[in-house]
C-alpha cells in the first residue's frame, strides 16, 4: 500500500509539514510505502492557461509536476498539508494544484472515467496563528476538497490547528493525526471509503 503526502509550507521547522510528516511514519511503521513531495522545494511553474492540456491530456510544461501526478494517480492513499495564508492555502502549493489541470481536463475529451465505486481516503492537515473562528479553514478546506476529489479520492479528513504562533498554547495534534491515519489503515484495503 503506498501513500503520498504533499506539504505546502514554505517554512523551516514548519508545523503543518512535521505534522504530516508523524502522519507518514505511522503509515510506515504499519508496512506503508511513503513518498513525500515538499512543494515549496521544488522548481515548479505556474499554470499559463495555454489549454495544451484540453486536448492532450498532458500539460505543454515539463518539470516535476508529472512525476508528482504519476505518484498520487498510483496512491492508496493521500495526505495534503497547509499552513493558512490570508485564509487560503500558501502559493506555492496553490501553484502545484493549478498545474493538475491536466486531470480536470480529461473530462474536456472522449476519455470515460471508470466509475469509482469505494474512493480512496485522504488527510488535509491545517494551521493557523490566529484563534478559530467560522471562516479561518472555509477556503483551504474547499480548496483540497477539490484538489482530492480530482484524482478520485473521498472527502479528506481534516486536522485544522489553531494558535500555532502562541507556544504556550499550540497542541502537536499528534494523537489527532494518529487516530486518523489509524483509521485508514484499519480500512479493509479492497473497500476504500
Ligand atoms: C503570508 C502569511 C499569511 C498568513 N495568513 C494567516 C491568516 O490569514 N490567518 C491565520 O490565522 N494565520 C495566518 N498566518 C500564520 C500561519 O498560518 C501560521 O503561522 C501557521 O501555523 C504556519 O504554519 P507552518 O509552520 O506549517 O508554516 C499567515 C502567515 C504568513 C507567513
Amino acid at each position: 500500500m503506498k501513500v503520498v503526502g504533499i506539504s505546502g509550507s514554505p517554512r523551516k521547522d514548519s508545523f503543518s509539514t512535521d505534522i504530516l510528516k508523524n502522519g507518514l511514519e505511522i503509515f510506515q511503521k504499519n508496512g506503508w510505502e511513503t513518498i513525500h513531495f515538499d512543494i515549496p522545494k521544488l522548481n515548479i511553474k505556474p499554470c499559463t492557461a495555454c489549454n495544451y492540456c484540453h486536448q492532450n491530456n498532458e500539460c505543454f510544461l515539463k518539470d516535476e509536476v508529472q512525476g508528482i501526478i504519476d505518484k498520487i494517480n498510483r496512491a492508496d492513499a493521500l495526505i495534503v498539508s497547509s499552513p493558512v495564508y490570508f485564509y487560503s492555502i500558501t502559493g506555492q502549493l496553490k501553484v502545484f494544484i493549478d498545474r493538475c489541470q491536466p486531470i480536470w481536463a480529461k473530462r474536456f475529451n472522449d476519455y470515460k472515467p471508470k466509475p469509482i465505486l469505494k474512493k480512496r481516503p485522504s488527510i488535509f492537515i491545517a494551521t493557523a496563528g490566529s484563534k478559530m473562528n467560522d471562516n479561518l479553514f472555509l477556503s483551504s478546506k474547499f480548496i483540497i476538497k477539490v484538489f482530492a476529489n480530482t484524482f478520485g479520492f473521498a472527502e479528506p479528513k481534516n486536522i485544522f490547528v489553531v494558535e500555532t504562533d502562541r507556544q504556550e498554547k499550540f497542541d502537536f495534534s499528534k494523537n489527532k493525526i494518529e487516530q486518523v491515519v489509524l483509521d485508514i489503515i484499519n480500512l479493509n484495503p479492497a473497500d476504500g471509503i
